[in-house]
């Protein structure tokens, strides 16, 4: 009976429509299935581990492993396949760049980037940190080095890392953005594409110093099928774009033609998912300056 309704249920869907979509698609009345419906095109996507989160930082936990990463290959240029899939402009990443470290079990080779963003630079990320949507997101998206593509990495339920990165408008234009703002104009349309010259993941990240300070939550995909095979790591410092070159992504299309913005999925519920920070190293350098004053204070002689 129950699969009877639920077959009824997903032919009704197909009538008007499976293909997935942001909820700014279903507002500016396209015919696909909104975030809402997104468990009728996959049902992992009603899982209890999904993601994007709000992450409450007073509710986060410091955790001593989550120490700094090492990136290899970050530095390297590279000529990246550029295009626009019909919901966000991808990247293609060569395997070579690598992150370790920061408690992944191991190594992580990339696989692509790609953004969310909102409408002509208005709030637009994915993640929210206590209830504040930064204008875009960045997500490198990386699998285990044993493994040759995402779909086998989606199989292993630790077997994708994703590096998430803020944006935050600035005065001034990035010019280390220059390339992918410039080759959005020849993608505007689905399926088109292009190729960057001479962009490293160095240029689009902060610098190393910055990236000491991170969230890591275990959760999912963000697009349909919304797998379970996610290790988060959202850093806390941003990067800096203008307004002008946040809007420039608003000039892509989707497959209707319709401006490409809002293409963020809602946050989902922790489902008792603890969120772990990393820093403690502040802590304990805070404490051990507590406890030197709290020694002179009392007049006791310091050791030196
Ligand atoms: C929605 O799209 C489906 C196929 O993609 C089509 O069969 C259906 O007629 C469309 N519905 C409307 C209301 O346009
Ligand atoms: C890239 O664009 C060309 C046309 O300019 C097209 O023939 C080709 O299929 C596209 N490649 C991909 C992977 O989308
Ligand atoms: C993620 O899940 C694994 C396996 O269940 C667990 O060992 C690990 O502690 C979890 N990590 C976080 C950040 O919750
Ligand atoms: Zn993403």
């Amino acid at each position: 009976m129950n699969l009877l309704i639920s077959f009824f249920f997903a032919t009704i869907v197909n009538i008007q429509g499976a293909d997935w979509c942001y909820q700014s698609q279903v507002t500016c009345g396209g015919n696909c299935t909104g975030p809402d419906g997104w468990a009728t095109v996959a049902g992992t996507c009603d899982g209890r581990a999904q993601s994007p989160i709000n992450i409450v930082t007073r509710r986060t936990l410091p955790d001593g492993r989550l120490t700094p990463f090492t990136f290899t290959g970050y530095q390297e240029a590279f000529h990246g396949f550029i295009t626009n899939n019909g919901h966000t402009v991808q990247v293609d990443l060569p395997a070579t760049a690598k992150v370790q470290g920061g408690d992944l079990a191991v190594p992580y080779k990339a696989v692509q980037l790609h953004l969310h963003w909102g409408k002509d630079g208005g709030p637009g990320s994915e993640h929210t940190i206590d209830g504040e949507r930064y204008p875009m997101e960045l997500h490198i998206v990386n699998i285990k080095e044993e493994y040759n593509s995402l779909a086998e990495a989606l199989k292993d339920t630790a077997g994708v890392g994703v590096l998430g990165f803020f944006y935050e408008e600035s005065r001034s234009s990035n010019k280390k953005y220059d390339a992918i703002v410039n080759a959005l104009n020849t993608i505007k349309h689905p399926s088109s594409n292009t190729t960057l010259s001479e962009v490293s993941l160095d240029m689009l990240i902060p610098s190393r110093s910055k990236m000491t300070s991170y969230f890591r939550y275990n959760g999912s995909l963000t697009t349909p099928a919304c797998v379970e095979s996610v290790v988060w790591t959202m850093f806390e410092n941003t990067i800096s774009l203008s307004r002008q070159q946040l809007a420039a992504f608003s000039q892509l299309q989707f497959a209707d033609g319709k401006p490409m913005v809002g293409t963020y999925r809602p946050v989902q519920l922790l489902n008792g998912r603890q969120v772990y920070r990393s820093g403690s190293q502040v802590v304990l350098v805070s404490t051990l300056l507590l406890i030197t004053s709290v020694i002179s204070a009392i007049g006791l002689p310091l050791p030196n």
